[in-house]
């Protein structure tokens, strides 16, 4: 198939498009850069040896997007781009609902206006909102207790894509919900470049192993959990990669969810430990109040796509660290030369 990767230079989206040109398969990347690099596109050519077009266009602008879209040639689209920052979503919720969701309707109006029938959307665990139960799967309770604009925007999202189908039978959509994305490319040439300070666990931890930051703050440790921290399900980027291609894959018309997880969970405290032993550096930490919003513990029940898609994680979280590692040590300033 031939490809669009919406988001496309970003972490997921760079590592998806690299296994999508492993298995044969066309890309064309379609991004803002406002968060990702063009150097992230250069170097999933560089690491696959195939072509890598670049499209520099904002979905959420749908004139300029239906312009720079016009003669370019795709048989689906894999849906990475939009806003992901929890914190910022709170401080800026029309910026949000606005990228997020504009962006997604103007990609499905452009979609049936050309019959592209085949969409995977990257959801998240996050709308899961307070477990009712762990480990999770797609038939848990979805909607109640959102904390920020981002959840929501994921959650309308996927109510938008099945009110499509419902007036547009031929669409064929695959909603993955990821849980915690994490590590990088084995050969350290792609990975997670956040801007500014991480929000997230485990680029935070890269950067205090590599020196760049002092200390990590440890989010509470009085949780109902194996050691008290917060405890979720960490998945390799190369096996959450390998589930959108699965996905895309099977595509049929109608509407799939599936949890993209590895059914394991580990804890901070945890994932400190196994990141010292992958880096051999120390990650010196303290332990502060719980981060507002955050819940215990989070963990896939990843049956349904172990069955229907035929896929499994197949990564460690020590492998995880390993490449996290060696991705954040060589690139030390991201993807900034
Ligand atoms: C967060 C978002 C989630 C989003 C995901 C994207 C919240 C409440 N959830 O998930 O909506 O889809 O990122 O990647 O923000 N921790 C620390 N210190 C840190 C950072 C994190 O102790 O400096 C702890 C957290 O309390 C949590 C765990 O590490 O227990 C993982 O945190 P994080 O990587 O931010 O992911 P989530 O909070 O699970």
């Amino acid at each position: 198939m031939r490809v669009l990767l919406t988001g496309g230079a970003g972490y997921i989206g760079s590592h998806t498009a690299l296994v999508l040109l492993e298995r044969g398969h066309e890309v064309v990347v379609l991004d803002d850069f406002s968060n990702s690099s063009r150097e992230a596109a250069r170097r999933v050519a560089e690491l696959s040896g195939r072509e890598v077009p670049v499209i520099e266009a904002d979905l959420a602008d749908r004139a300029a997007a239906t312009a720079a879209l016009d003669g370019v040639d795709f048989d689906a689209v894999i849906h990475f781009a939009g806003l992901k920052s929890v914190g910022e979503s709170v401080a800026e919720p029309t910026r949000y609902y606005r990228v997020n969701i504009d962006s997604t309707l103007t990609l499905l109006d452009l979609m049936r206006e050309r019959g592209v029938t085949n969409l995977v959307f990257s959801s998240s665990a996050t709308v899961y909102g307070d477990p009712q139960y762990v480990p999770q799967d797609e038939a848990h309770r979805t909607g109640v207790g959102l904390t920020n604009p981002y959840g929501w925007s994921k959650f309308m999202i996927e109510q938008i894509i099945r009110d499509t189908f419902t007036s547009w039978p031929e669409l064929g959509a695959v909603v993955l919900r990821y849980f915690n994305p994490v590590g990088a490319h084995p050969s350290g040439r792609i990975g997670e470049d956040p801007t500014g300070i991480p929000n997230n666990l485990m680029p935070f931890i890269a950067q205090v192993a590599v020196g760049k930051r002092e200390r990590l703050s440890v989010f509470g440790d009085a949780y109902p959990t194996v050691d008290g921290t917060g405890v979720r399900d960490y998945i390799h980027v190369m096996d959450l990669a390998e589930g959108h291609v699965a996905a895309l894959e099977r595509i049929a018309p109608g509407v799939k969810t599936y949890n993209l997880g590895s059914g394991t969970g580990s804890s901070v405290l945890e994932v400190v430990r196994a990141f010292e032993e992958a880096s051999g550096c120390p990650v010196p930490y303290t332990v502060v109040p719980p981060r507002p919003g955050d819940v215990a513990e989070v963990v896939a029940n990843p049956s349904k796509a172990n069955a229907e898609l035929d896929w499994s994680t197949t990564r460690s979280l020590a492998e995880s660290c390993r490449d996290s590692w060696a991705w954040q040590s060589a690139n030390p300033d991201g993807y900034r030369a």
